[in-house]
């Protein structure tokens, strides 16, 4: 369905600065332009500004004044709540250029749509007379959790107590206090303090999740309930967008072609996405886990993600000798089309969001080690309620190497797969014409306002 020529207009993107939330909102975007003719400006702060632009998207640029010390830091919480303060102003003078610009060959600004984990740009639309739209990276399940926070903080639960751990959350059915994203995070309450304001939606007039019905029903109309504006999951946008380049470091394409010898689904690929880390003894166990496993695997070592390294100086002595061929490392995977490759057989990952979405949408089983945030959350749902997934509780060599043999060659690894398979034909279900996603994304599109 394409709107009539009249009602063309700009969509000005506001992505959170970090791999994990560019590439879905750019998806998006790409989607919103190929089979809505909408223009779209990206505007996005001169932190990780992407090396490429790919069209047909116009970047622009905004000063955010964090300083080296707060890039260096690595405090994700600490630099949103920067960015929610700093770029207020430039954002105002980006976006208010947008509107006087318009007119002739230049599109009129017709809605703005921003990452959730950053309010400046609601407030800089509404005071402008813009209609905003937010965008949300993460699943249902974990959104939900947002509101219930000073509840359960009222209630003890929060801090959660070890002794607690593997108690229920009131509620919130089917997580337990160990799943929630506060759970050992030291200084919780700064991540408090952004989901209270990620809550408020302001005057933005939807809420666009990268999810679908598919996986996370029942969480969407909780979500729903807490709203009064609709609450659409439009993904996984992945699989509904036309190719985006939208990749800050550089994908090493060879794996492809040492994919292309390995036999059909016999390949672990492991990888920890764009933010977590490992020390070093966590480093030694993945890497005999690996080893003792005795199965293929690709594994993304990316540089910085080994504390205390640039890249594998850490490894232990023995291990490139004990592995020969049966392994490659390499520093960032094109990591969509190794999941869709058919020598992968499983995919050992932290569990980030859009790992969970590409893994489910080509059927790949996983092997789940959750590192902070909405990664146990998912981690919750991938093996306990769609049992698509194998956890590995502890970075231990043993236990690493008891779970990848499972997955990769044991009979409860056989059914994990099925599992996998079964879930992604819902999934590929809900995007194709007609389904739960595609009838959300018209939806979104009639609430685009005209310009
Ligand atoms: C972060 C959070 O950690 C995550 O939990 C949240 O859901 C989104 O923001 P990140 O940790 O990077 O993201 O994980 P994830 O959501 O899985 O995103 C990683 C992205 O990087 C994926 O799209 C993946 O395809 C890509 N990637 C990862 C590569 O392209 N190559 C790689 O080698 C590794």
């Amino acid at each position: 369905m394409e709107k009539s020529p009249g009602k063309l207009g700009r969509i000005v993107l506001v992505p959170c600065p970090a791999q994990g939330h560019l590439s879905p909102i750019l998806q998006l975007g790409a989607v919103l332009h190929s089979q809505y003719g909408l223009s779209i400006t990206v505007v996005h702060t001169n932190f990780n500004f992407p090396k490429n632009q790919p069209p047909p998207f116009r970047f622009i640029s905004m000063p955010d004044h964090l300083s080296d010390e707060d890039i260096s830091s690595n405090d994700f919480i600490n630099v949103m709540s920067k960015l929610n303060i700093n770029c207020k102003v430039p954002f105002r003078d980006v976006l208010g250029n947008l509107v006087q610009q318009a007119g002739g060959e230049e599109a009129g600004v017709a809605c703005v749509i921003y990452d959730g984990v950053m309010h400046f740009p609601e407030e800089v639309a509404r005071e402008l007379g813009i209609q905003s739209m937010v965008f949300r990276t993460l699943c249902a399940g974990n959104i939900r959790i947002y509101k219930e926070y000073p509840r359960l903080v009222k209630e003890g639960y929060i801090p959660v107590h070890e002794s607690k751990s593997l108690d229920d959350v009131p509620g919130l059915h089917p997580l337990r206090l160990k799943d929630l994203p506060v759970y050992k995070l030291k200084g919780y309450e700064g991540l408090l303090r952004l989901l209270e304001k990620a809550c408020e939606t302001g005057s933005s007039s939807t809420i666009i999740i990268n999810t679908t019905e598919a996986l996370d029903r029942e969480a969407l109309m909780e979500l729903q309930k807490q709203h009064h504006i609709p609450v659409l999951a439009v993904g996984p946008l992945h699989k509904i967008a036309p190719p985006v380049s939208s990749s800050l470091l550089e994908e090493d394409g060879n794996c492809i072609r040492w994919l292309d010898k390995q036999a059909k689904n016999s390949v672990l690929y492991v990888s920890i996405g764009s933010i977590a880390s490992v020390d070093e003894k966590e480093l030694i166990e993945m890497a005999w886990g690996l080893a003792n496993s005795k199965q293929p695997f690709l594994w993304v070592i990316r540089p910085g993600s080994v504390c205390g390294s640039e890249w594998t100086e850490l490894l232990p002595e023995g291990f490139n000798e004990s592995i020969r061929e049966r392994g490659l490392i390499i520093k960032w995977a094109p990591q969509k089309e190794v999941l869709a490759h058919e020598s992968t057989g499983g995919f050992w990952s932290h569990c980030g969001w859009n790992s969970t979405l590409e893994s489910i949408s080509e059927g790949v089983p996983m092997i789940c080690t959750p590192s902070f945030g909405d990664q146990r959350v998912n981690t919750r749902y991938l093996c306990h309620v769609w049992k698509v997934g194998i956890v590995v509780e502890n970075m231990e060599r043993k236990e690493i190497d008891k779970a990848v043999r499972k997955l990769m060659v044991g009979e409860e690894g056989e059914m994990v797969r099925q599992r996998m398979m079964e879930l992604k034909t819902r999934v590929d279900c809900s995007i194709k014409e007609g389904g739960s996603s595609d009838n959300s994304l018209h939806e979104l599109v009639n609430l685009i306002p005209s310009v």
